[in-house]
C-alpha cells in the first residue's frame, strides 16, 4: 500500500474482508455493522451462534455482504474453519478484529485459579490464535496473500489496575503487548500485515452493566447508580462512550488511512487514561 492521496477511497473497506469474533455482542455487533457500512464484507463469528446469525441476518437483510458462524476462540482448529469460511466466501481475509472477550470479578483473595485460566483462555490464547491463523492466511504464501489489518480488543483496564479485576487486567494487558509483538513480527518479515489493539473506557453496553453490577454484588459500590457515576466522574469528557465510538476506531484500524499505524495503542475513552 503506497503513500495515501486520495482520502476519500484511503477510508473506503471496499473489496475487503473481514472476520470479527464475538460479533454477537455488543460492540462486536457494531463493528460489524461498521465495517460493513465502510464497503467490507465481514464474516461474523461467536460461541453464541444465534447472536452472530442474528447480525448477519440484519446486514444482509439491508443489502450488506455478511456471514456467521459458531465460533469458539478458545478452539484452534475453529479457527482453522472461520478463516477457510472467509476466504472461501469473500474470497480472502484482510481484516480480523478479535472481539470476544469476558469479564468476570473477584477479590484477588477469593481467586479462583480455574477462572483465571479461564479468561486467559478467552482472552488472550483467543486472540493469540486469531493473529496466528489470520497471519497463516493474510502473508505473501498465505491463502488469502494480500496483507491484512489485524485489530485486538484491549481495554483502558489492559493499561491500569481497577479492584476486583486482577483476571481482566492481566488478559487485556497481555493483548495490548501481544498486539506489539505481532506487529514487529509482522512488519520485521514483511507480511504486509498490521497489529494494533484498541483500549475503549467506560462504554454505555451490557459488559458496562455487568461490570457494575459485579462492583456492587462484592460490595465495592452500594449501587448501581452510585458506581456508574463514581467512574464517570473520572471521564473528563463527562459521558460514557457508546459502541460506535469504538466501531470508527476500528474502521479507520482497518483501513489503508492508517497504512502507516502498527503496535500502535488506539484509546478510546473519553480522556479516562489521560487523567
Ligand atoms: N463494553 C465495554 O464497556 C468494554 C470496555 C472495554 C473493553 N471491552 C472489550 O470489548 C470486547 C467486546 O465487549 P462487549 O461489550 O461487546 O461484550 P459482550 O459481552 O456484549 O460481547 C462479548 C461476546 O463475546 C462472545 N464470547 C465469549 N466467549 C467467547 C468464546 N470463547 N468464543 C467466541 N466468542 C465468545 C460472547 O458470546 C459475546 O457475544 C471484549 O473483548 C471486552 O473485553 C468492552
Amino acid at each position: 500500500m503506497g503513500e495515501v492521496k486520495d482520502y476519500k477511497a484511503a477510508f473506503q473497506l471496499h473489496g475487503k474482508v473481514a472476520l470479527v469474533t464475538g460479533a454477537g455482542g455488543n460492540l462486536g455487533a457494531e463493528i460489524c455493522r461498521a465495517l460493513v457500512s465502510a464497503g467490507a464484507a465481514v464474516l461474523a463469528t461467536d460461541v453464541n451462534d444465534e447472536g452472530a446469525k442474528a447480525v448477519s441476518d440484519a446486514l444482509n437483510a439491508a443489502g450488506g455482504h455478511s456471514a456467521w458462524m459458531k465460533h469458539d476462540v478458545t478452539n484452534e482448529l475453529e479457527w482453522e474453519s472461520a478463516v477457510a469460511v472467509a476466504v472461501s466466501t469473500f474470497g480472502g481475509i484482510d481484516i480480523m478484529v478479535n472481539n470476544a472477550g469476558i469479564v468476570p470479578m473477584n477479590f484477588l483473595a477469593d481467586l479462583d485459579i480455574d477462572e483465571f485460566r479461564r479468561v486467559q483462555d478467552v482472552n488472550v490464547a483467543g486472540p493469540t490464535l486469531g493473529c496466528k491463523h489470520a497471519l497463516r492466511a493474510m502473508r505473501p504464501d498465505g491463502v488469502s496473500g494480500r496483507g491484512g489489518s489485524i485489530i485486538n480488543m484491549s481495554s483502558v483496564m489492559g493499561l491500569s489496575g481497577t479492584i476486583a479485576l486482577a483476571s481482566y487486567n492481566a488478559s487485556k494487558g497481555a493483548v495490548r503487548l501481544l498486539s506489539k509483538s505481532v506487529a514487529a513480527e509482522c512488519a520485521l518479515l514483511k507480511t504486509n500485515i498490521r497489529c494494533n489493539s484498541i483500549h475503549p473506557g467506560i462504554i454505555d453496553s451490557d459488559m458496562g452493566s455487568l461490570f457494575h453490577e459485579q462492583l456492587v454484588a462484592l460490595g465495592v459500590a452500594p449501587s448501581m447508580e452510585a458506581s456508574e457515576a463514581g467512574f464517570l466522574a473520572a471521564v473528563p469528557m463527562g459521558e460514557a462512550g457508546q459502541p460506535s465510538d469504538i466501531a470508527a476506531g476500528v474502521v479507520y484500524l482497518a483501513s489503508d488511512a492508517s497504512r502507516y499505524v502498527t503496535g500502535s495503542e488506539l484509546v478510546i475513552d473519553g480522556g479516562f487514561y489521560a487523567t
